[in-house]
């Protein structure tokens, strides 16, 4: 049921507090140690040298942001493919290395058929992370985490994004556990039992992010930028834009701008930068600037101040951990490509020519 919502993407959005607590409180234990039931102690997922994950849409895009967190914080080496490409062309697997297919459904076609060509590869073995108990997915790997999400029925995958990244961040933290390095894996459960209140206090954001919402609607054409595992959400921040309101989005990494899109900048273009403070802050003021000097339209979300110039506008967001920085800014981002499709009166929870599980190759 809708409740008090139009859609239930807007709901989906709105219930992500609960949905993240949700998925927390299966695995996360009262010690405060994460325990997932089918990854136990010294189980050979732990022993992999290497994480090869494959994913289609938003689930890649979820994969994406692992990516950093695998390599940055767990020491292990991690590629992350379309399951599409993954199944089509003749692999050469890395040593060791474990596969993990990511999936809210558990019965996209593609990914499916990614996990049976692995199969014939020699991957250590596979886990999924899957919303749907009792899906093909499920049922056809070695190990299951689920998410916990909830039920979700809107096509543009929200909820389920946030539940994937929640997930795969315990994921991380339990490899470093087991490399033995404590404090790391301490530090995300911590910082992990923030993130629903964080999340409770960006999405009051909404009325500011509405606004902008109204004057973007008309918009042709707009660019998603970010940088390290910004990027990905720049990328998830784009597709749900042209999935619900159809406006034609792009994201870049920041750091890619001169070497092509930048030919698009003049003052018709609007450009959506997620910069929370971090290491790259400074790389990507200097974008920001680029940007300014040929009269780009710029939206910043960001928990910094910018000095203030004519054509950027700052969506303050609170101070987030950067361990969640990734999960927090997709929020936002998620409620603009709402809001847009809202005021452009598109159908929302049923895009053209777009279905919730893609069965099809
Ligand atoms: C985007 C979206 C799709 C799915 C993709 C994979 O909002 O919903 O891009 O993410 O079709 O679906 P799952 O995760 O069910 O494998």
């Amino acid at each position: 049921k809708k409740g008090k919502y139009s859609h239930y993407m807007e709901k989906e959005i709105y219930e992500q507090p609960r949905s993240i607590k949700n998925t927390l409180k299966h695995y996360l234990q009262k010690n405060n140690t994460i325990y997932f039931p089918e990854l136990k102690k010294n189980n050979i997922f732990y022993h992999a040298e290497h994480i090869q994950i494959v994913a289609c849409g938003t689930s890649y895009n979820a994969a994406m942001v692992s990516r950093y967190w695998f390599e940055a914080l767990a020491n292990t080496p991690c590629d992350v493919e379309i399951a599409s490409e993954f199944s089509s062309r003749k692999l050469a697997v890395k040593r060791k290395s474990f596969l993990i297919t990511l999936s809210q459904s558990g019965e996209t076609a593609d990914t499916l058929s990614a996990l049976r060509h692995s199969k014939k590869l020699g991957y250590l073995g596979n886990l999924t992370i899957c919303n749907m108990e009792g899906s093909s997915l499920v049922k056809e790997s070695d190990f299951c985490i689920l998410t916990h999400a909830g039920i979700e029925i809107g096509v543009a995958s929200t909820k389920s994004f946030t539940a994937q990244l929640t997930v795969l961040l315990m994921l991380v933290s339990k490899i470093a556990n087991f490399k033995k390095n404590y404090l790391v894996s301490k530090n995300i459960i911590q910082v992990l039992n923030t993130l629903p209140d964080k999340i409770e206090e960006i999405l009051k954001k909404n009325e500011l992010i509405k606004t902008i919402a109204n004057k973007l609607s008309n918009k042709k054409n707009i660019l998603f930028l970010g940088r390290g595992e910004q990027y990905p959400i720049a990328i998830e921040g784009a597709l749900k834009l042209k999935e619900i309101s159809y406006i034609h989005a792009e994201a870049y990494p920041a750091g890619e701008l001169k070497h092509g899109p930048l030919a698009l900048i003049d003052k018709n273009m609007t450009v959506i930068i997620v910069a929370p403070n971090n290491a790259l802050l400074e790389k990507i003021k200097n974008n920001i600037k680029e940007i300014c000097s040929r009269e780009g339209i710029i939206y910043v979300f960001s928990d910094q101040d910018f000095d203030y110039e004519e054509n950027i506008n700052i969506i303050k967001l609170p101070y987030i951990e950067e361990l969640i920085a990734p999960i927090c800014y997709i929020i936002p981002l998620q409620l603009l490509a709402y809001y847009i499709a809202l005021s452009k009166g598109k159908d929302i929870d049923q895009p053209r020519h777009l279905a919730k599980s893609v069965t099809v190759e």
